[in-house]
């Protein structure tokens, strides 16, 4: 039995439908012929920890730490159970979370399709979550900052010019192949 398991389990986001927690190696989801042995599951310590019963909503492997999502009802459950239909994973295939879509997310933003500088960023998981936390995010944060108030302070009436040409070929971000703006010097 591994000891050095953390315990509690670390929660990376909960709502009144989802949880979901930062799995460490070494710790079975849930009770299984292939390690007879093994006392300790999420499942079980998932549910002793939050005094609820949890439904897994998928699985990694014993030695895989990552995020592990669990519903908090049968009903959450087969919501969320039927978005797996129909999109066969097989055993090894390699799964890519585009945390970048999270951002689009109706029900934490309102509107997320529109620029809104004064938004509240408290849910963003833009810079990661958990132990994989960008150590970038202080200087890529301060720099921007800088940046934006040095062209400001040059162009202060900078305004946005033709329509910006998105590259959607992307896997994983929505990057820009073309944007123009109008520097509006007199
Ligand atoms: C806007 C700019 C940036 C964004 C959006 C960003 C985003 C992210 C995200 C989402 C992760 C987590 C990846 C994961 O969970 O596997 C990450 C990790 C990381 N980032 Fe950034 N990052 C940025 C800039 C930077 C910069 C400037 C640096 C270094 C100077 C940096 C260094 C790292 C490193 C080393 C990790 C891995 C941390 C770990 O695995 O423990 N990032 N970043």
């Amino acid at each position: 039995m591994p000891t050095d398991l953390p315990q509690p389990l670390s929660i990376l986001y909960q709502d009144e439908d989802l949880v979901a927690i930062n799995k460490p190696s070494g710790l079975l989801v849930h009770r299984s012929p292939i390690d007879k042995h093994e006392t300790r599951f999420a499942v079980q310590e998932l549910r002793n920890q939050l005094g609820q019963h949890v439904y897994p909503l998928h699985r990694l492997d014993k030695p895989t730490s990552g995020v592990l999502v669990f519903a908090l009802s049968r009903e959450a459950a087969s919501f969320y159970g039927q978005q797996f239909q129909g999109h066969q994973i097989k055993k090894g295939q390699m799964v890519q979370l585009i945390t970048s879509t999270a951002g689009m997310d109706p029900s934490i933003y309102n509107d997320p399709g529109t620029f809104n500088i004064q938004r509240d960023h408290d849910k963003s998981i833009s810079f990661g979550q958990g132990p994989h936390y960008c150590i970038g995010v202080t200087l890529v944060r301060s720099q921007t900052e800088v940046m934006l108030k040095e062209l400001f302070k040059r162009f202060p009436n900078l305004s946005l010019g033709d329509e910006v040409v998105y590259d959607y070929g992307h896997h994983n971000a929505r990057r820009m192949d073309v944007m123009t703006v109008n520097t509006n010097l007199s």
